[in-house]
């Protein structure tokens, strides 16, 4: 059995923790890679080849008691196919695939690079702003919504909604109050626009799933419901934290500023590094459908597991020097979207939006400067990145 320092503590609610939770997570793969929280009642996987063979092991590692460590957080989005084992995951999941493939995905790439000029251009003018109010948090809003269809008069307030639905005020532990308001005025907003688009069709994805037949039935109100909230903070604040995350680090990193600005081709390379190095998931949650046994220890059936994506993503057994951001590095082994049936479905779009947006930013943002200073945290069990992000430029 392995021995763990009284000291040695993974609490994924601490502000401590959101501020660096690196050294933990390498401790945690060197002296506990099957970790215990009595306290909050759950497992932790640390190292890379234990976390994604969690995350392909569907049957044993079950998504069907939530994937958050707060079951319901999310409101309607923990009743997402996220959340579910196949078979209904498999019918669902398909029903919506046909908008992700990248050849559809592809098609989007102008008017991605349109709309990040647009708000980049506007930043750029001013000399500076806020990075994320604006422009890594509506670049990614806009793409979703259109793909869906939310009007664009609703999009701030969803945006808002959000933010307050993931944040998690210091020493809370549970859902606080403010975010089941905020996850009941989105729920609100989203049942509205089923109203509108069943009395009114169009070409977007919520029209087509109204009129999606699983198994020779439409599909619940509730399931539709649920994958706009998927779509909205899944989709959307991961790849809202990717822009920022990635400023930060080139900002940390001069060499690797040089190079990526003498070689505007990079920004892919850019983009993948950022997600192993720092990504905007850090960890999913899985419930155990039978005992099982791990590094001697013996975990119970219906027992919660968190795999610990960010921990994976720098273990030294998979990466060479895997605390150094170096673009030029291979990430091919990175578990940033998961792994298995319940892999990111928005990942060639994450990567897409990521791409263009940083090429635009090294295009249309001259010489900027982040003030650390005044950078603020997001403060989240499982999402990563700045809620704000001063910069200057120019
Ligand atoms: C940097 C951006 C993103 C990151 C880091 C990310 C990360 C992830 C991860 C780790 C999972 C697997 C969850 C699990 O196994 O329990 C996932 C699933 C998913 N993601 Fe993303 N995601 C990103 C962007 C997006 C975007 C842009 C969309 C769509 C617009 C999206 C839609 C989804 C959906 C629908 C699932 C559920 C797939 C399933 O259960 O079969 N994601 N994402």
């Amino acid at each position: 059995m392995t021995t763990v320092s009284a000291v040695l503590e993974l609490d994924p609610f601490a502000w401590t923790f959101h501020d660096d939770p690196y050294p933990i997570y390498a401790r945690l793969r060197a002296e506990a890679p099957l970790y215990r929280n009595e306290q909050r009642g759950f497992w932790a996987l640390s190292r890379h080849a234990d976390v994604a063979a969690a995350f392909r092991d569907w049957e044993l590692f079950s998504s069907a008691g939530g994937v958050a460590l707060e079951h319901g957080a999310e409101a309607s989005a923990s009743a997402s196919f996220l959340a579910m084992d196949p078979p209904r995951h498999d019918q669902l999941r398909g029903l919506v695939s046909r908008a992700f493939t990248p050849r559809r995905v592809a098609a989007l790439e102008p008017r991605v690079r349109q709309l990040a000029r647009h708000y980049l251009g506007g930043l750029a003018q001013r000399g500076g702003g806020d990075f994320v109010d604006d422009f890594a948090a509506r670049l990614p809003m806009d793409v979703v919504s259109e793909l869906l269809g939310v009007p664009v008069e609703q999009r701030t307030e969803l945006r808002e909604w959000a933010d307050t639905v993931l944040h998690r005020p210091e020493g809370v532990v549970g859902i606080p109050p403010a975010a089941r308001v905020a996850s009941g005025k989105m729920v609100a907003c989203f049942v509205e626009l089923l109203r509108e688009r069943r009395r009114q069709p169009g070409t977007d994805l919520v029209s087509a799933l109204l009129d999606a037949e699983v198994t020779g039935e439409r599909l619940p109100d509730g399931e539709i419901l649920a994958f706009l909230f998927l779509m909205i903070i899944a989709g959307n604040e991961t790849t809202t934290k990717l822009l920022a995350n990635a400023m930060y680090w080139l900002s940390r990193n001069p060499e690797q500023r040089a190079l990526v600005e003498s070689d505007p081709g990079l920004a892919a390379r850019w983009v993948e590094e950022t997600l192993r190095y720092d990504n905007s998931t850090q960890i999913m949650i899985r419930t155990l459908t039978r005992d099982h046994e791990l590094h001697g220890r013996r975990m119970p059936a219906g027992d919660k597991v968190a795999l610990l994506i960010g921990s994976a993503n720098r273990d030294e057994r998979v990466f060479a020097d895997p605390d150094r951001f170096d673009i030029l590095r291979d990430t091919r082994e990175s578990l940033s979207f998961g792994v298995g049936i319940h892999f990111c479905l928005g990942a060639s779009l994450a990567r897409l939006e990521g791409r263009v947006a940083l090429e635009e930013v090294l295009a249309h943002l001259p010489r900027w400067t982040i003030d650390e200073s005044r950078l603020v945290r997001v403060h989240s069990p499982n999402v990563r990145g700045f809620a704000r992000m001063p910069l200057r430029c120019g």
